[in-house]
């Protein structure tokens, strides 16, 4: 997660029960490389000690005792001015309520008050209080000041009641962090479409034709695109794997569903990343072919080529400044990654070889040899998917410059 590794992220932990889940937040933010500075309100000192963010972050948390220290006339302010991101998770309706009419009488409110860097808020309360005139007032005062705001969820709530106001999932919160420290990335104001997974073929209602395609190199693709602060839609195939926070999703099954999807769509750089389907049914039984009926014969035809297709269209209906592929090949790599990449009209292509163990489908690591339309090559090492993801948007934004 390079978005966040050597970022300095403030973390205020306020009075809560979800002051327990923000320690997992704290530690997530750690292992992925940032420095995480916690200061804890007394009132979270009643539901969780220093030493439990102490033990995450490997650094001291700050409380009240801070402000009244010998540092004290210096400690916010340089916690404060130092920080990428204030966070405040949870954020009780009290520190909105202080946030949003200045009034600094604990350490973490009076550092938000010095604070220069942009402040995330992830309210957590009762439902009622949420929903409360002074609360909602408060929180459009904050919004106004263009304070980020991440939930809260619905769901049950401590008081065993159920409404808005839980504060969301710490890993739902770190998708609202990257988002906020990708805002001025090299793709800001862009639009990027990620395509993911592989698709799905009727044959009936019960059966597929499929591909072992897992997603995950889209959805890191897409994940990249947003941490590089573009706005991202994510046409995905079904998948087990958890969507990025801030993609707008678009769910498809068949290469027929993508590619309509895709028609309605313009963007600054489509990704193919998804594995379409290149031979379907030529028909799709209404009802459950059965096997009483004997074993049947499924005549197939060719799918749809969705790049050869949106590249047909170019010229006045060109969708997609940038066009980027994948080639999954087996053998003669390059030679079959270079043909694909003039045939389908690419700017750029992802050549990956799938006979690898540590490469291609549904692992978590790639191999790929990027090969750009004016002859270029990047070899890239093995690498995670998400290194992998990171380069190719990389080159994006910078075919797009
Ligand atoms: N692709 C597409 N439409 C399809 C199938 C694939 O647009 N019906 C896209 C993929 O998303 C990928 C690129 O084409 O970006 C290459 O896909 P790949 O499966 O490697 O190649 P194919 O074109 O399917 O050719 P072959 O199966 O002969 O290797």
């Amino acid at each position: 997660m390079s978005i966040l590794s050597g970022k300095h992220i403030l973390l205020g932990v306020t009075g809560s029960i979800a002051a327990y889940k923000a320690a997992d937040l704290a530690s997530k933010l750690t292992q992925a490389g940032a420095q995480v500075d916690v200061i804890l309100t007394s009132a979270a000192e009643k539901f969780v000690t220093p030493l439990t963010y102490q033990s995450v972050t490997g650094r001291k948390a700050y409380t009240d005792k801070d402000l009244w220290g010998d540092e004290a006339h210096v400690m916010h302010i340089s916690l404060g001015k130092t920080a990428d991101l204030l966070v405040i998770a949870p954020c009780t309706a009290d520190t909105m309520a202080k946030l949003a009419h200045g009034i600094a009488d604990n350490l973490l409110t009076v550092t938000a008050l010095a604070a220069t860097c942009p402040i995330l808020i992830a309210p957590a309360m009762d439902g009622g209080m949420f929903d409360h005139p002074a609360t909602q007032a408060n929180l459009q005062t904050l919004q106004t000041r263009l304070v980020l705001v991440a939930g809260p969820a619905a769901g049950r709530l401590a008081s065993g009641m159920s409404g808005v106001g839980r504060m969301l999932e710490p890993m739902d919160i770190l998708g609202h962090i990257r988002i906020a420290l990708g805002k001025n990335g090299k793709l800001a104001g862009k639009k990027v479409i990620v395509t993911a997974g592989g698709t799905q073929e009727a044959i009936d209602p019960v059966r597929i034709i499929t591909n072992h395609s897992s997603g995950k190199q889209g959805y890191a693709l897409a994940q990249a695109a947003l941490d590089a602060g573009a706005e991202v839609t994510l046409i995905t195939t079904p998948t087990t794997l958890t969507p990025p926070v801030g993609a707008k999703l678009i769910n498809v099954k068949s290469v027929q569903d993508m590619l309509d999807a895709l028609l309605k769509e313009n963007a600054d750089a489509l990704i193919m990343a998804a594995a379409g389907a290149d031979f379907r049914p030529v028909n799709v039984a209404k009802e459950k072919l059965k096997k009483r009926d004997g074993i049947p014969q499924i005549q197939l035809e060719a799918a749809p080529d969705i790049l050869k297709t949106l590249s047909s269209l170019n010229g006045e209906k060109k969708r997609f400044k940038v066009t980027a592929g994948f080639a999954a090949e087996s053998r003669d790599l390059l030679a079959n990654a270079s043909e694909k990449l003039k045939s389908k009209g690419l700017d750029l292509i992802a050549a990956n070889d799938i006979s690898a163990n540590d490469a291609g489908f549904n692992v978590e690591t790639n191999r790929i040899t990027l090969l750009f339309a004016n002859g270029m090559q990047d070899i890239l090492p093995l690498m995670s998917k998400a290194e992998a993801a990171e380069k190719i948007v990389e080159h994006i934004a910078r075919l797009l410059e």
